[in-house]
Parts: C-alpha cells; sequence; structure tokens
C-alpha cells in the first residue's frame, strides 16, 4: 500500500487528512501525547483496518478522540457530573474518560466491551484534524502491537509505512508517554493506566480515585484486566531490560561491574558509566522521564543492544507513568542488588524529621542521625582538629578542648570560612555516614535510614535509593522550631527563610508525609514501607 506523507505545517494536508478519514482510511496524526493512527470511530470497517495495521489483538478497545466536550454526549448513555468537572479541568489534555457506551460507538471499537474510552487531545493538529474529518477518531498509540509507542514522526513511519493511508507529521510529542485512563463506569473512579495527568490531579478534583492493581504489578495467572492493554506484553524493546532497585552509585556500581549491557539511565548518571549509556531525562524530573523513555527505548533498538539496565524510577507524580511503561519494559525484572534499601529522610526544618525517624527506627530500621554524626567525636579526629586549628586558629581550642561557640562565630563570619569549615568537616561526615551504613547493614538490618537536614546539598541523595520527605505548613513548622530551640521569632524565621523551599524537597522525593497538625504519620508510612519490597530478615518491618 501506498503510504502519503502529510505535514502539519500545510493546511492543505490537514484537510487531505481529514478526507482520508472521513471516507473510511487510516492516517497515523500527532497529539500531545504520542502519535496515534485514527480512523473514523463510527465506522466499524474503518477501525477493523487499524486491529489490522497494528497487528492489535481485537479485544482490546480503542480510545475515540474528540475535540469538544459538546462530542462526548452522543458517544456514552450519560454524561455523569464527574466527567463534567473532569473535562473542565483536564480537556483538552493527556486525559482518557472511560463510560458506558452509546449504541452509535460500534463494538468493534470498544473491543467488545460495553464501555468506550473518550480524550480530547489538546494537541492543535490533533484537533484541526479532527474537525476536518468531521467524526471522532478512534485512535491507539502509532506503533506496532508490542512496540513502544512512538513520540516522534521517525518513529511512526518505522513502523507504519506501507500499511496505512497516509502519516502526518507534527513533529515530536510533548509529555511522551499516553494519556491517564480514568474509569468512572464502575463504583469508585479508578486510574487503569497513569499518564500525564497524576493521581494528584483528579484526587483533587474528584476526592476518592483508586489505582487498579494491574499499574504496578503483573496481573496474576487468569486474572481479568480491567483494561485489555494491560494484560498485553507491552513497550518492549528488543533489549533484556532489567531494572535495578537501588541509589544511583550501587547502580552506577553495578552496571560498570557487570559490563555487560546499555545503562538506560538519568543524565547525572552519564559521566560515571563505564557503559554505553542511553538517557532518559534528569533523575528528579519525571516529566523530562517522561517526554524521553519512548525514544530512548527506541534507540536502544536502534543500537541493537541486548541488555539494558535501568535505575528504578520514583513513583510519585507522572513518575507513575514512567515506572508504569518501565517496568513493562523490563517484564518486571527487578533486582535489588545489595539486598538493602537505603532511605534518604529528610525535609525542611521543624517539619517532624525525628518523629518519624523514631516510628521508622520502632518499626526495625537502622536509623543514622547526621547530625549527630556531624558531632561525633570520629569527625572531630586528631587531623581534623589540626586541620581546624590551622584554618581558623589555635584561638578555637580552650584548655586543648575545642570551643565549638568560637569556631561557630570564626567559620560564619564569611562564607569563604563557612566554605573552608565545610571542606574540612564535610568528608569526613560523609565517611562517617558509609561508615554506619555499612555497620548497619552488617548487623542484618535491610532498611538503613539516613535522617540528614541537608541530604542534598551534601549529595548523599546518590546514596539513597529512596527519599523520603517530611513537610508541614509554615506556620507550624516555625511554632515547632520556636519550642525546640527556643530562640526569638525573628531568628526562627531567618532559619526557615535560610532553607530551601519545602517544593525542593518534595519535588525530590518518592514518598511524603505531610506532618501537619493532627498527621497521622504512622498510617502515612505504611504504603512508603510497604514499597520498600525487601526480606525483612531479623528486622520487625
Ligand atoms: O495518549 C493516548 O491515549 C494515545 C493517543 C494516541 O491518544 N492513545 C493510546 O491508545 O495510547 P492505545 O490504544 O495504545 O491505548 C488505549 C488503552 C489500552 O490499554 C486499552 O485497553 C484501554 O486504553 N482502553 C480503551 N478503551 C477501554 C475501555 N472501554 N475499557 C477499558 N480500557 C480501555
Ligand atoms: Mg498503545
Amino acid at each position: 500500500m501506498e503510504t502519503l506523507l502529510l505535514s502539519d505545517r500545510c493546511a492543505g494536508d490537514i484537510r487531505k487528512a481529514g478526507e482520508i478519514l472521513r471516507r473510511g482510511g487510516l492516517v497515523a496524526i500527532p497529539t500531545e501525547t504520542v502519535y496515534g493512527l485514527a480512523a473514523n470511530a463510527l465506522d466499524g470497517e474503518a477501525v477493523k483496518r487499524i486491529y489490522q495495521a497494528k497487528g492489535r489483538p481485537s479485544d482490546n478497545p480503542l480510545i475515540v478522540h474528540i475535540s469538544d466536550f459538546s462530542q462526548l454526549a452522543p458517544l456514552v448513555r450519560e454524561v455523569p457530573e464527574a466527567a463534567k468537572r473532569l473535562a473542565a479541568v483536564f480537556w483538552p489534555g493527556p486525559l482518557t474518560i472511560i463510560l458506558p457506551k452509546s449504541d452509535l460507538v460500534p463494538t468493534t471499537t470498544s473491543g467488545g466491551l460495553d464501555t468506550v474510552a473518550v480524550r480530547c487531545p489538546s494537541h492543535p493538529t490533533a484537533r484541526a484534524v479532527i474537525d476536518a474529518a468531521g467524526v471522532p477518531l478512534a485512535a491507539p498509540s502509532a506503533n506496532l502491537s508490542g512496540k513502544p509507542s512512538p513520540t516522534t514522526f521517525r518513529h511512526v513511519q518505522e513502523d507504519l509505512t506501507g500499511r496505512v493511508d497516509a502519516l502526518l507529521d507534527g513533529g515530536d510529542c510533548a509529555v511522551g508517554v499516553e494519556s491517564t485512563v480514568l474509569t468512572l463506569a464502575q463504583g469508585t473512579p479508578r486510574i487503569l493506566r497513569p499518564g500525564g495527568i497524576t493521581l494528584t490531579q483528579l484526587r483533587s478534583v474528584l476526592g476518592e480515585v483508586e489505582v487498579d492493581p494491574a499499574v504496578l504489578h503483573k496481573l496474576g495467572e487468569g486474572k481479568r484486566a480491567a483494561s485489555p492493554g494491560m494484560k498485553y506484553k507491552h513497550y518492549s524493546p528488543a533489549a533484556d531490560v532489567i531494572i535495578l532497585d537501588a541509589s544511583p552509585e550501587e547502580y552506577v556500581n553495578y552496571v560498570n561491574r557487570k559490563g555487560d549491557g546499555w545503562g538506560l539511565c538519568f543524565d547525572e548518571d552519564v559521566p560515571f558509566l563505564q557503559v554505553p549509556s542511553m538517557p532518559y531525562g534528569t533523575r528528579y524530573d519525571g516529566a523530562s522521564q517522561a517526554h524521553r523513555l519512548f525514544e530512548a527505548l527506541h534507540s536502544l533498538d536502534e543500537v541493537g543492544a541486548k541488555k539494558a539496565y535501568a535505575r528504578i524510577p520514583s513513583k510519585r507524580g507522572v513518575g507513575l507513568a514512567v515506572y508504569n511503561r518501565l517496568i513493562r519494559a523490563a517484564a518486571f525484572q527487578v533486582v535489588n542488588p545489595t539486598g538493602v534499601q537505603v532511605v534518604g529522610l529528610t525535609g525542611p526544618t521543624g517539619a517532624g524529621k525525628s518523629t518519624v525517624g523514631e516510628i521508622l527506627k520502632k518499626k526495625g530500621c537502622y536509623v543514622i542521625d547526621c547530625d549527630q554524626v556531624t558531632r561525633s567525636p570520629q569527625v572531630y579526629d586528631s587531623t581534623c582538629l589540626e586541620e581546624l586549628s590551622n584554618a581558623f586558629g589555635p584561638e578555637i581550642f580552650e584548655e586543648g578542648v575545642l570551643n565549638r561557640g568560637e569556631l561557630a562565630r570564626r567559620a560564619f563570619s564569611s562564607e569563604e570560612a563557612r566554605m573552608r569549615l565545610g571542606q574540612i568537616t564535610f568528608p569526613r561526615i560523609i565517611r562517617r555516614v558509609r561508615e554506619l551504613l555499612a555497620e548497619g547493614a552488617s548487623k542484618g538490618y535491610k532498611v538503613l535510614v539516613l535522617d540528614a537536614p541537608t541530604l542534598f546539598e551534601a549529595g548523599l541523595d546518590s546514596a539513597c535509593s529512596r527519599i523520603l520527605v517530611v513537610n508541614a505548613p509554615k506556620e507550624e513548622r516555625l511554632a515547632r522550631v520556636l519550642k525546640r530551640d527556643n530562640i526569638s521569632k525573628e531568628a526562627a524565621l531567618r532559619r526557615l527563610e535560610a532553607q530551601p523551599s519545602p517544593d525542593f524537597y518534595t519535588s525530590r522525593a518518592d514518598w511524603v508525609v505531610e506532618n501537619g497538625p493532627g498527621a497521622r504519620v504512622e498510617e502515612a508510612l505504611g504504603g512508603f514501607l510497604e514499597d520498600l519490597q525487601v526480606e525483612t530478615g531479623s528486622n520487625r518491618l
């Protein structure tokens, strides 16, 4: 079959795409998530061709794309209040809503189900094509079934040239992972597939929202998938992908030691890897990871990679979508090379890290208090004292004993002096922390917790497999600092302000415990501990 190449920079081409679709043909079109392979959603014969072109099982239903909310009503039995509220906030955009279908939607489109998935994309080209066609468009991702979804026009060309009527070039897709699929067709709203619209965003509009177990876990034998797409092998490159549940440091060590595969890594890891790398985004930026993951998976195929190692991504926010796709690309192979989890416990001052540390200790974790390490004799050994004396003068000693007040006065007198103190003490603090980590592991602890207010500033996050952030509203933190440190309000405020914003911490977290007044901290930690999924050994976890 001859495949016509079209471009959205050419107004005539959008009209052409519309004509082909109206006549029952297939056109691959750009959307803000991934490219879609479109056909008239109301024409069962046209839709059948989509399944053929993609090699897609016929019981895997398609998403119907509309250009305006008003086009939803004819496709469904009824538009519930929840759908109206969601559409008002998230449409046009990467959210797909499932509702009981009307008779207008052929069963070919719904994969034999009595529900239909509908989405209103925000990509101007997608919307223009829907308008030009004058009908709603059924469009799965424009890849061959089982391949990673296409986020660039080149990927579409590779998979579909010769199999469809036309391909419409619209450049690269912004989001990079497919839309969030949310069902409103049964009980509590439930995410069947995570995407660009996050669980938190959905909860902010609907209140209660569940996540289908199939999002994170392999379906048990014989279990029925709520979303048929979840039961098929998906998003897989030819390479064997293995996810390492480890800290960034351990990830690099393990991959270098193995030396037999590619690093499907974050940008920050590249300089440390001695194997070829395929970075997909930066460590703490789920959106950049979502944007680049599929392209990286494609590229692994192009370079003929046989094996690739990825570090476990965060499951927070858009991270959940990244994790969901990656774990499928890895066929659920997750390895913890050390057998332990190192949890970085941090957050703004006064949020209640110590409270959380205490609870974790009670639950059998090995908790290292980095503030205590900072003052320990192991850090202030004789060579350290000598260097301090050279840097700040012998007056910091009083009868041979370090006068910490005097040292602080001198060290905090200027930025330069402060830096000097850091240069002398930081390497020793970090060395001591590492000794303690090794000690905890050798004692058989499976969860080692680093309680460190300056976890990121000290670069200790690289030693952590998870980041746990404790946060609280500012007034509450202020009140706690006032009470704890017995200082003036001005001094306390200054201390709060000298720190990075709460956002700095939460955007880097795998888990956030909100510890405001009346918070149930222990309960909030439950899911986190469950997620660590390590053998608990002698620990009580
Ligand atoms: O971002 C997207 O959603 C992209 C672009 C092109 O819009 N489309 C897309 O379609 O990813 P597709 O077919 O690759 O994935 C649709 C997913 C599948 O997992 C399918 O099983 C599920 O949505 N789905 C569709 N209709 C459903 C229904 N009625 N009930 C349950 N799951 C449904
Ligand atoms: Mg797909």
